[in-house]
């Protein structure tokens, strides 16, 4: 078996949570929830071309592949619940879905099985490197959160963490070419920049906080803080010689899974 569990989770969310579910920053809520909206979208798009791998693939990736899949699509069902709950409160919410909805059975329709797998990879990255950030960040990010919110989203970054090598060993066992991933890396930087933009545009109107100088602040500096901080190392994840293992994991995602099994009982 591979080393990749699922891990059973389940956010009991309190009855009467805020879609701006942080106490002191909701624009970090609205950035946040922007996120979440494109995980039923992207997530399903990943999985998908994974499995479509998976009988060319043998020994322990195959087995890699598998806890993989199981991981994600116990992510991206999470946060179908989550993305239900906000947009039962922000308007908007719907027609940003449906536009997500298009983007990826448009890509799934005009793209080839080359670009499905470095997308997968790219994306997988692109997560790698928005953990990295979260990471070194939780504390002011997460202090004033909801706390299940907040659980939702570490619990998934760890994940990320942990299974950051299968996309990239997939897309490499089958495919040599840097180029497909250079540019679904530039893809999947543009479907992440217009959603979180778009996202966080209707979360902000919800909260009335669309032109407030304090919260464009906070979102201005957060963003030119990620890109200078994990564009670089995005764009590195994509040139020969590199592979993910070459970046240093944090190591708190890690004691966070741990913390986590802890408080389950071990597959059978
Ligand atoms: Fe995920
Ligand atoms: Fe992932």
């Amino acid at each position: 078996m591979g080393s990749l569990r699922r891990r059973d989770v389940c956010f009991e969310y309190p009855a009467d949570l805020r879609a701006g579910w942080h106490a002191t920053m909701p624009e970090f809520a609205c950035a946040a929830n922007a996120v979440s909206l494109m995980m039923p979208y992207v997530e399903p798009y990943v999985v998908r071309a994974m499995r479509e791998a998976l009988p060319t693939l043998h020994g322990a990736l195959s087995d890699d592949v598998r806890g993989y899949i199981a991981q994600e699509a116990q992510h991206h069902a999470q946060h179908r619940r989550f993305n239900d709950l906000v947009a039962s409160q922000v308007g908007g919410v719907g027609a940003v879905e449906s536009l997500l909805r298009r983007t990826f059975e448009w890509l799934w329709r005009t793209r080839s099985d080359r670009f499905h797998l470095a997308y997968a990879a790219a994306s997988e990255a692109v997560a790698y490197g928005a953990a990295r950030w979260v990471e070194r960040h939780h504390a002011e990010l997460f202090r004033d959160a909801d706390p299940v919110v907040a659980a939702l989203y570490l619990w998934h970054l760890a994940e990320e963490v942990e299974h950051k090598n299968v996309a990239y060993d997939v897309y490499d066992a089958t495919y040599r070419s840097r180029w497909p991933l250079a540019g679904a890396m530039v893809v999947s930087m543009v479907v992440l920049a217009v959603f979180a933009f778009a996202g966080t545009t209707v979360g902000l109107w919800h909260e009335r906080r669309l032109f407030h100088p304090v919260a464009v602040y906070r979102l201005c500096r957060w963003s030119l803080s990620f890109i200078l901080a994990e564009l670089p190392n995005m764009f590195a994840s994509v040139l020969p010689g590199h592979h993910p293992t070459d970046f240093t994991d944090p190591t708190w995602f890690e004691l966070y899974l741990i913390g986590i099994e802890q408080e389950q009982p071990a597959p059978a």
